[in-house]
This record gives structure tokens, sequence and C-alpha cells, in this order.
């Protein structure tokens, strides 16, 4: 545990200082804005029978929204930063560092991953957000649970909910809280509110902005809203055939050239 001088002064959402200490960390020079910050994530050259070279920096403290057509490669891409596709060595670096180098599980709880359709594990929310610490023998205290759900946006009574018994709302962000009960660095998002009625969305975007902003977070999100990636991404990957065809900011998306890129646009507008 670290000193209570490391808390910010107005936390009202905190979590263990545990977590904060870490999360502290990854917070520190990602305050300048703009995309050339340090980089998160180096993609260079990442190729498979799907994905046609793709290389794009990941700023630190970021939200990288990526969009494009059906069975572009979007999930293969994401996959591939935490290993659930193993990428070609010297394809992707997390903080410089080759990711085929590093330990799966280690790397995995620091780019932690959300899927379309949340997953809970057997038992109660509070377990369910205990589970990553318990793997390496730490177990939550009841405080630092709430603290978690707190950031998830859910109130304390979930604590002793049954997973099976939440909407599927309630469990995509139970499953946010346990994938941030690792302290990760980077949070890998595939289409995560796809599933969600609109309330329910805005609850996870809103909890996601505050990630970023508090507590530095990086993200990339796969979404197929371009109003949600205008509503809160940093910069937009457009993703066309296994290729990356466009990088824009989210208020000059209409400013794309790529004729593929155009058509998705505009269908999906
Ligand atoms: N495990 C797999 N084995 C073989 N092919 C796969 C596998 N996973 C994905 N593919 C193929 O790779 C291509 C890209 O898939 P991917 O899931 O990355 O696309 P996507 O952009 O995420 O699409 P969507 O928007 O529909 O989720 C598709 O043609 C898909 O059929
Ligand atoms: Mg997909």
């Amino acid at each position: 545990m670290i000193p209570d001088t490391l808390t910010p002064a107005n936390d009202s959402d905190g979590i263990s200082d545990g977590l904060r200490e870490h999360l502290l960390v990854v917070n520190e020079g990602s305050e300048n804005g703009g995309v050339g910050d340090h980089v998160k994530i180096r993609i260079r050259n990442l190729t498979n029978q799907i994905l046609r070279g793709i290389s794009v920096d990941i700023p630190k403290g970021k939200i990288v929204g990526i969009i494009g057509p059906s069975g572009g490669g979007k999930s293969t891409t994401l996959r591939a930063l935490n290993r659930l596709w193993e990428p070609p060595a010297g394809s992707v670096f997390l903080d410089g560092q080759d990711i085929v180098n590093l330990d799966v599980l280690g790397l995995r709880r620091k780019v932690g991953m959300l899927f379309q359709i949340p997953v809970l594990f057997e038992g109660t929310v509070a377990d369910n957000i205990r589970y990553g610490p318990q793997l390496r023998g730490k177990k939550l205290s009841d405080d630092e649970v709430h603290k978690l759900l707190s950031l998830a946006d859910l109130d304390s009574s979930f604590f002793s909910k049954i997973g099976s018994e939440l909407s599927v709302g309630q469990a995509q962000r139970v499953a946010l809280a346990r994938t941030l009960a690792n302290a990760p660095e980077v949070l890998l998002l595939d289409e995560p509110t796809s599933a969600l009625d609109p309330i329910s969305t805005e609850n996870i975007e809103d909890v996601l902005v505050r990630l970023k902003t508090r507590w530095g977070l990086t993200i990339v999100m796969v979404s197929h809203s371009i109003k949600q990636i205008q509503r809160i991404a940093d910069i937009v990957c457009l993703l066309v055939n296994g290729e990356i065809v466009e990088i824009l900011p989210p208020n000059k998306l209409s400013e794309a050239k790529h004729p593929m890129a155009l058509k998705f646009l505009e269908l999906s507008s």
C-alpha cells in the first residue's frame, strides 16, 4: 500500500491505493493532449491472412476508435494487441517492448479486454471482481471491491448480486470492474455497447471518458457507431479490407478520401 498523499484531493470515486498508485503512474506525462504524445502501443506492418500491413501509433491516455465495414479485421487487430491472436514478432510494441517477448498473463493484465457480450463467472459480482487479483494471491477488501463498483458506475447493492441475474448492461459494467481490478494500463473494447440500450451505453461511455481523463488509461475501441466514436474518441482509424485507410480526428471524418471509407461513412450515417 502507498501513502494517502497520492490520493487526488477531490477524489470521490477512488479505488484502492495500490490501484491508484498504478494508475497515477500511468497518468504521468499524458496531460499535454495531441496525438504526438508518448506512444503506448506501436503497431508496425501487422500482417496475417486478413490484415495487410497495419501500422499505427496508439497514444498514451487517449481513446482511439476503430471503425470500418464488417469482416475488415477490426477484431483481429484488437486481439493481436493482447495476444489472443499471436502477432508476428516485431509487429506490436507496448511501451517500446515487443509484446511477443512479454509474459502473456502479465501482458493481459496490463492490456485488458471487454467483448460485445459480457461473460461473468459463477458466483457474486464481488467474486467476479476479485477473480483477477486472487489469481495472483491478493484478496481485494470489501472496500476495494466497492470502489471498483463505483468506478464502473454500479452502486454498492451490486456487491452480493449473482452475476447471472444481471441485465447485459449491468453485466458489462461488472466485466469492466473486473478488468479494472487488474489495474490495466490499456483497455481494448470490441463493440462493448452494441448489445446495450442507450442509457447503459451512455453510462459506459461516461465511465470510459472518466478512466481516460482521471486515470490516464489508454483505450482502443472498436465500434459500429460512428456517433459513439464521435462522442468519445480522440482519434479514429478507418479499417477497410485489412488496411487502415484513414486516421482522422472524429470531427474530420467527413474529410475521409478513400472511396471505400467514404461509402462506409455514407451508409452508416
Ligand atoms: N478464428 C478465425 N479463423 C478464420 N477466420 C477468421 C477467424 N476470425 C476471423 N476470421 C475472418 O477474418 C476476417 C476479419 O474478421 P474480424 O472479426 O477481424 O472482422 P471485423 O472487422 O471485426 O468484423 P465485424 O465488424 O463483423 O466484427 C473475416 O473474414 C473473418 O471471417
Ligand atoms: Mg469484430
